[in-house]
C-alpha cells in the first residue's frame, strides 16, 4: 500500500451550471474522490460564464450544494469585466483568472490584445493568471507576463515548441509555470503511442489542444523538470456529442490520470515522487493553497486492470484511454478525517467538500 497527499487537479471542467447532462458538481466530485483528487479547481467556461457576481455566485452555490470534495472556481476573462479593479472583492473567492486566447469550447475567447492589458494590470498579483494560449500565443502571454511583472500559469501545454520555450522563459527568470494533460502524453495523433490502442472513433479523438506527434510527446517526457504539474483538463461530453457530426473537443480524465502516471512510474519513465510533486506539491505552491489537515490517499500499487470507461463516476461513460492495461488503484481517500471514498465506493456526502478560497 502506497499512501500519497490528497492529490490537486488544477483543471476540471464541471459542467455546471448549464451542461448537467454531461456532468455537475456530484458526479465531478465523485470522479474526483474517485482518481485520488481532494481539491479542484473548475474552469469558467459554463453556461452562463463565470465571470461576474452573478455567475460566480451561482457556480459557487450548485457546489456548496453538491461538492463530495474540496474546490475552487476559476472566473473567466471576458471583454466586459476587464477592470478588476471596480470589483476587488472578486479575485479572491476564486481559484484565479483564466483567460481564453485561443480557440476552445464556450463563449470566452479573447482576441483583443487591448482587452489582455487591462486584465493583466488590474487582476491582483498574488492571484495567478492562467492562459489556454497556444503556440505564438503562448509567446505573447510570456511577454505580458514580462511586460507585467506577474506569474502567469499555461495551461495544457502540448508542443515541441511551447515546451522548448517555455523553458528558455524559465532561464531567463520570467514568472511562468506550466501544466500538461495526461492524454498529451499518454496519447499521440497516430494513435501509435504508450498502448498502440486503434479503437478511438475519430470524433472521440477531438480535443483542444489537439493530439500532437510522438515528436511533441517525446519532448514533453525528455523535459520533465519543466513541466510544473499535471492537470488533467477533464472535460466530459457525452458519447452522443462525440459522435456527432460536430464532435465537441475534449476527453474526462480525472478517474485515469493517476493510474497512468503509477504505470508509468512502474516502467521507469518517472518517479513516484515526481508524480506527487507536479500533482501536489507545485500545484499547492503555485495556487497558493491552504493545508489539508487529516487527507491522504491510499493505493495500491500492484493491482493491475484494464481501464473501463463505463465504470466511472463520471456522467459522460467513456474514456480515450478505454482497454488500457494500468498498475495501481486508488483503495481509499480520507479527506479532514473523514472516510471519503473506499474500495469503489464514494462515502463523502453531498456538501462535504468546501471552498478552499472560503
Ligand atoms: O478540448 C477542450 N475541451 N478544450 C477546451 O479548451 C475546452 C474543453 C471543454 O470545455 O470541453
Ligand atoms: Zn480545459
Amino acid at each position: 500500500m502506497l499512501k500519497l497527499p490528497g492529490l490537486i487537479d488544477l483543471h476540471v471542467h464541471v459542467r455546471e451550471p448549464g451542461a448537467t447532462h454531461k456532468e455537475d458538481w456530484d458526479t465531478a466530485t465523485s470522479a474526483a474522490l474517485a482518481g485520488g483528487f481532494t481539491t479542484i479547481f473548475a474552469m469558467p467556461n459554463t453556461m452562463p460564464p463565470i465571470f461576474d457576481r452573478d455567475t460566480l455566485d451561482l457556480g459557487l452555490a450548485s457546489a456548496k450544494e453538491k461538492a463530495r470534495c474540496d474546490y475552487a472556481q476559476f472566473l473567466g476573462a471576458g471583454p466586459n469585466n476587464a477592470n478588476w479593479d471596480v470589483h476587488p472583492d472578486l479575485p479572491p473567492r476564486a481559484a484565479g483568472l483564466k483567460m481564453y486566447l485561443d480557440s476552445t469550447f464556450g463563449e470566452l475567447r479573447l482576441d483583443d490584445m487591448t482587452l489582455w492589458m487591462q486584465h493583466f494590470a488590474t487582476f491582483p498579483k498574488h492571484l495567478p493568471i492562467v492562459l489556454h494560449a497556444e503556440s505564438r500565443t503562448m509567446a505573447a502571454g510570456i511577454l505580458f507576463a514580462e511586460i507585467y511583472d506577474r506569474p502567469i500559469h499555461i495551461a495544457h501545454l502540448s508542443l515541441r515548441e511551447e515546451i522548448l520555450i517555455i523553458k528558455a522563459a524559465k532561464e531567463r527568470g520570467i514568472k511562468v509555470t506550466c501544466e500538461v494533460a495526461p492524454h498529451h502524453l499518454f496519447i499521440n495523433k497516430d494513435l501509435t503511442g504508450f498502448q498502440n490502442l486503434s479503437g478511438l472513433s475519430v470524433g472521440h479523438q477531438e480535443v483542444r489542444p489537439r493530439l500532437t506527434s510522438q515528436k511533441d510527446v517525446d519532448a514533453l517526457w525528455d523535459n520533465l523538470d519543466i513541466i510544473d504539474c499535471f492537470a488533467t483538463d477533464h472535460a466530459p461530453h457525452t458519447i452522443e456529442e462525440k459522435d456527432s457530426d460536430n464532435p465537441l473537443p475534449g476527453f474526462p480524465g480525472l478517474e485515469t490520470a493517476l493510474p497512468l502516471f503509477l504505470t508509468a512510474a512502474d516502467r521507469g519513465r518517472l518517479t513516484v515522487d515526481d508524480i506527487v510533486e507536479k500533482m501536489y506539491t507545485n500545484p499547492k505552491k503555485i495556487f497558493n493553497l491552504p493545508e489539508q489537515p487529516g487527507t491522504w490517499i491510499e493505493v495500491d500499487e500492484n493491482a493491475q486492470y484494464e481501464i473501463r470507461g463505463a465504470e466511472h463516476f463520471s456522467r459522460c461513460g467513456w474514456t480515450p484511454f478505454e482497454g488500457y492495461q494500468v498498475k495501481g488503484r486508488v483503495t481509499r481517500v480520507v479527506l479532514r478525517g473523514k472516510d471519503v471514498y473506499k474500495d469503489g465506493k464514494v462515502l463523502a456526502e453531498k456538501g462535504f467538500g468546501q471552498n478552499i478560497r472560503d
